[in-house]
């Protein structure tokens, strides 16, 4: 730590912290350390971007870079596959690691610095003996109501990564609308200065939302995965049409087609895009939120309708 404050302290102007951080990628493991360059970084007046990830990195997840490099100066990444977050009859230990892979691609995309904290440093005194954030008016529907729990692990690990990178922006996928609202709402009640930014859904050329766990899909699997955003598209245009005024109908039909791709749905809901409530036959704004198993691998997509 000694070492890396005598590197970093001569370089306290924006131009040349610009110059240090385009030499390579720095990997760090350790929050002292992050904390170090991020404190240099601010002190020479420059923004900071974080976002963060489990690894396994695709096209979706570095289009939340691109994002990044536009809204800020220095550019933070983490790869943290959060145990907290996993059911107990959930794929944890399966969860692709692809680490080397994924640090080529960021530092080719113009990532600066990628955390990489071991369970140890997140979790110094065991999960079950740490404090633990949840947010119960926005996580206990869909897929908070499936996977029990499952909010409180994604609260509890992105208010720690918040506190260790000490960012100013931090940038998450649309794809996962129930997690984004989730965070908004945990980052207001808590009072980070933080600002937090959606990006919409990178998708394959197929429709299909890109996500790590596609790659357990075989290529029969993804061909018929692609029902799903199809599904919620045709549902989106049925709404715009006008004339619905029972959604139940709607949402048995949707189901039904899903079935019939081989898909075993977990849900299909219509709610608000801001309270995530069941959507009222008032509202003009509303988001379909869905998730479905095809196969073994759960999959889960979602799109807003504005009326
Ligand atoms: P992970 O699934 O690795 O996703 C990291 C970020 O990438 C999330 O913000 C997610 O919404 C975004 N993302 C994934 N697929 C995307 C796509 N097709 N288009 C746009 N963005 C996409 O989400 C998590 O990790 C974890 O829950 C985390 C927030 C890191 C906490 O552990």
């Amino acid at each position: 730590m000694t070492m890396l404050r005598a590197v970093i302290s001569p370089l306290l102007t924006s131009a040349s912290l610009e110059y240090f951080w385009g030499i390579l990628m720095h990997i760090i493991n350790d929050t002292s350390s992050l904390r170090i360059l991020v404190l240099s970084a601010r002190q020479a007046g420059q923004k900071i971007a974080f976002v963060p990830t489990m690894g396994n990195l695709h096209e979706g997840h570095l289009s939340l870079i691109d994002e990044a490099k536009k809204q800020a100066d220095l550019i933070i990444a983490s790869i943290f596959v959060n145990p907290m977050q996993f059911g107990a009859n959930e794929d944890l230990d399966a969860y692709p690691r692809t680490f080397k892979a994924d640090s080529e691609v960021l530092s080719q995309r113009g990532c600066n610095i990628l955390f990489a904290p071991t369970v140890k440093e997140v979790y110094p005194n065991g999960m079950q003996a740490e404090t633990k954030v949840d947010v119960p008016s926005l996580g206990k529907y869909h897929c908070g109501a499936s996977r029990e729990g499952h909010f409180i692990g994604v609260s509890t690990v992105v208010a720690k990564l918040f506190n260790m990178v000490q960012t100013d922006v931090a940038i998450f996928g649309q794809k996962d609308f129930q997690q984004l609202a989730v965070i908004r709402k945990m980052t207001k009640d808590l009072c980070f200065p933080i600002e937090i930014i959606g990006v919409p859904t990178s998708r394959e050329a197929s429709g299909l939302a890109r996500s790590s766990r596609n790659s357990y899909l075989n290529t029969e699997e993804k061909k018929s995965s692609v029902a799903l955003f199809k599904v919620l598209c045709e549902c989106k245009e049925t709404l715009q049409k006008g004339g619905i005024d029972d959604i139940s109908h709607l949402k048995s039909k949707a189901l039904a087609t899903l079935k019939e791709h081989g898909f075993t749905p977990d849900y299909f809901n219509f709610a608000n895009p801001h309270t995530l409530e069941k959507s009222q036959i008032s509202d003009t704004e509303i988001v379909i939120l869905a998730a479905a198993y095809m196969g073994t691998t759960r999959l889960i997509d979602n799109i807003t309708v504005s009326l």
